[in-house]
């Protein structure tokens, strides 16, 4: 489900130009997937040169990712979040800011949460996220015992759900946290909104992938450039 298109320069140039928002005191939500990773390496860069921050980790990767690069962690319980800086598999501007697919590497659970949390949450990415409507498979993370009940489910909301399969592993892809991912196909999603209140009230879906309206800025990089849209 891992959209793996796009430069690794293009996204180089974002995860680096996002991370020079970060000032010395700040908290920052550590995203995952190959975008963000570039900003949090920068950051362990900064770190080292001698800035004050720590890191709020939003999955197994994020964490080893920012531990190797020297990044003191934090937690939510102990700290409040002054920016996030995350990526995503789509990105669309909505009726009132962006929209997000999120969800490729099945941690978007801890991922809305620290983003949402966050003061500031700046989403990075390279043009071949953008779209103009979404129409991407939303990834539904969901207690295991209760996938069949939520495929139904979503299937009753016009949806196509398929449990995700691991790779280098029998069965399927367990999160972080336990759960089992259905990437649900919608096809054009012209309302994301009423969507993701549809897709949140469903018994037994832990989180889903749609983020409407969280993100204050977009970094688009290009392979000698950066887009930013703020909000
Ligand atoms: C992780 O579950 C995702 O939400 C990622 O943030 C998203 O897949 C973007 O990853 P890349 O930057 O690797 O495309």
């Amino acid at each position: 489900m891992k959209n793996a298109s796009g430069s690794n320069a293009a996204k180089q140039l974002a995860g680096e130009a996002a991370a020079e928002e970060v000032e010395d005191g700040m908290v920052v939500g550590l995203g995952t997937g190959s975008t963000t990773a570039y900003a949090v390496r920068a950051l362990g860069n900064a770190v080292d040169a001698g800035l004050d921050v720590e890191g709020v980790p939003t999955s197994f990767q994020s964490r080893q990712l920012a531990i190797d690069c020297g990044i003191p962690l934090t937690t939510l319980e102990e700290s409040s979040v002054d920016l996030a800086i995350d990526g995503a598999d789509q990105v669309a501007s909505g009726r009132t800011g962006p929209v997000l697919v999120k969800g490729g590497g099945a941690a978007h659970a801890s991922e809305k949460v620290v983003d949402a949390s966050a003061d500031r949450f700046v989403v990075v990415a390279d043009p071949s996220k953008e779209a103009d409507t979404l129409d991407h498979p939303i990834p539904v993370a969901v207690l295991p015992d209760a996938y069949p009940v939520v495929e139904e489910a979503v299937r009753g909301l016009g949806g196509d759900p398929e449990l995700r399969a691991a790779e280098c592993k029998d069965g399927p892809v367990v999160t972080d946290d336990g759960n089992l991912v259905l990437d649900c196909g919608f096809g054009e999603i012209s309302d994301p909104a009423s969507l993701a209140s549809e897709l949140s009230a469903v018994p037994g879906a832990v989180e889903h992938g749609l983020f409407v309206d969280l993100a204050d800025a977009v970094y688009v990089g290009t392979d000698d450039d950066v887009r930013i849209r703020e909000t």
